[in-house]
Parts: structure tokens; sequence; C-alpha cells
């Protein structure tokens, strides 16, 4: 992409081709492990996420890890070695379904009559093949933190495998013999990956061609390439007036080249305010742009490390 160059002045071409996730598949599919796969239903059947699935952009197939335990109370949990409180997901069963699956075409899935009693044959203690026909991502605080260029990272993908860690974690040789990343969508504890999977599902999703319905897609999003990485600024509908607080002028005046700019300028106030190490990130990777710098100098915001920054001691 051309970087330093925000979305007014870009030619019609630029704007189109990096609209467009550079090699995104037409299509992506996740094959989801979780002990609650009712917990996908809703959100998966509302709004954007139902609408790429109905235009076959988005496709899903939930796997209950339960499924694949064989023993007489299909338990996937256990006391942990050493012990200490809670309990382990144990290995076989998501080693099992994981594996099951990812040796199968896209979009299988065990038939419900064949859950614990009759499932496909697996060895068990057949080393692990390696690569998979998808990334196979463990959802915990654990790991690498998810961000809008990850959700880019994984756009690029046609199939991802997303496996939803419950209690206390995963048996760490799931971690060793079968994961490919981890990923964490904040420094916080879910009580399962779940939430963490439709967060990723929704991310990703909507960067595909085709699936929001405006023209620019997700580009102008905040901290999307169209935005070099800043926060979206203030959003404006109807009515003109609400409570006394009018419309900016500058957005009922017609004047495109304003509206763009003033656009830019509340998008770099925004972060400046409330996220200053976005705009030290762009700074430092080249995407403000002159004008930008200048506007921003005037705010009082010099970039990091430059020569007129205050002395850590005043
Ligand atoms: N599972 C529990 N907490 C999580 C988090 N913050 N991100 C991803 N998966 C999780």
């Amino acid at each position: 992409m051309a970087q330093g160059k925000v979305l007014e002045q870009r030619t019609d071409d630029e704007i189109d081709k990096a609209c467009v996730q550079e090699e995104a598949p037409d299509a992506i599919h996740f094959d989801v492990f979780t002990l609650f796969p009712s917990m996908f239903t809703g959100p998966l059947s509302e709004s954007i996420l139902a609408r790429a699935q109905k235009k076959d952009i988005l496709t899903i197939t939930l796997h209950n890890i339960r499924d694949y335990a064989t023993d007489r109370h299909h338990t996937c949990d256990g006391y942990p070695y050493g012990g200490g409180g809670g309990m382990v997901m144990r290995p076989e069963p998501v080693a099992r379904a994981v594996e099951t699956v990812l040796n199968r075409p896209q979009g299988w899935q065990l038939p419900e009559a064949s859950a614990h009693f009759d499932l496909p044959a697996w060895e068990p203690d057949k080393p692990p093949v390696a690569g998979h026909p998808a990334p196979v991502v463990l959802l915990t605080p654990q790991g690498r933190r998810f961000n809008q260029d990850v959700a880019a990272e994984l756009s690029k993908h046609s199939r991802l495998a997303l496996v939803c860690g419950r209690y206390e974690g995963v048996d760490e040789r799931i971690r060793t013999q079968l994961i490919t990343d981890e990923l964490s969508i904040g420094d916080f504890v879910l009580s399962g990956g779940e939430f963490a999977a439709l967060a990723i599902i929704d991310a990703v999703t909507r960067l595909l061609p085709g699936v929001l319905g405006h023209e620019t897609g997700a580009y102008n999003d905040s901290f999307s390439d169209g935005l070099s990485g800043i926060l979206e600024g203030p959003q404006f509908t109807r009515p003109p007036e609400f409570r006394g607080e009018s419309v900016p002028e500058v957005l009922t005046s017609g004047h495109h080249a304003n509206v763009q700019r003033w656009r830019r300028q509340q998008s770099l106030l925004r972060t400046l305010e409330r996220r200053p190490d976005l705009l030290a990130l762009a700074c430092e990777t080249g995407r403000l742009t002159p004008e930008d710098l200048l506007f921003l100098s005037r705010q009082g915001w010099r970039p990091p490390g430059s020569s007129d920054d205050p002395l850590p001691n005043g």
C-alpha cells in the first residue's frame, strides 16, 4: 500500500486496490472446536456474519469436543498434576477432534449419531502430522495479542481452525503437538475462548471483499490502513440538532475536501487524546503525512524521541 497517503489523497484506482485485502481469498472457512457450540448460534445468525454466510463468503463448522470423548462419562477435563485449583482440558478429545476434522474435506462434520461410540478411527499414539491444511489457533489469555494487523494476517487464509480453551486451560501437550498459533483478545481472563473466537471470526470476516455493503469496506475502520492505523473520529447523522447540540457545520457544507480534512484532523485529535501510542507507531512506520505532522505539532505533539521532547525529569 502507498504509505503516508491518507484516503482523500489517493486516486480511485489506489483506493480500489487497497480496499480489497491483498491476497485475500474469496471466502473463508472456520472450524471451531468448543465444549459449548450453542454459544455461537445467536451471534453467527445475525447481521454481517449472517449475511457473509448467505453470500458463501463465510462458512463455519462447529465441532463439539465432547463428542470425541469416548469414556462412559464423556470426560473432557482432569485434575492438574502437581495439584492446584481448577481443572485442565484433557488432551485426547481435543487432539482427536482436531485431527479427525482437519484430515477430512473442509465442511465435514461428525454425524450426530457417531458421537462417542462410532468415531472415525484415530491412532492416539501416532505422532502428530506436520502441516495441517489450516493454522490451528488456540484462544488463550497467554497468546499473542490479537489486533487489526493480526486480523488482516488471518484473513489471507482460506481455512482456519479455532480451539476454544476452557477451565484452567488445555494440557500443555496440545500446545506443543497441535497448536500453530495462540491468540489473546486482551489482558483479561474470560471463562473460555468462545467469545474470543467470535470476536476473531467477526474482525477477520469483515475484511473480506464483499462482506461490508459500502464501497470502501473496512478500509476506513479504526486501526486500518486507510486511517494509517489511528482511531476514527466522531460521526453524526440526523437530526441536525439534538438537545441543543448541532452537527459541525463543515459536515453539512457539501465541501468534500473540507469534510475530508476535518475528519482527518478529528481522527488525529481523538487518537492524540485517547491512544497516543498509536500516533507514535503511525509516525514511526511513516504513515503520517507532512500535513498530519504539521497539524499535530500545532497541538503540541512531538514524535517520540524528537530532539525537543521534554527530558524525562522535566
Ligand atoms: N480465554 C480466556 N481469556 C481469553 C482471552 N483474553 N483471550 C483469548 N482467549 C481467552
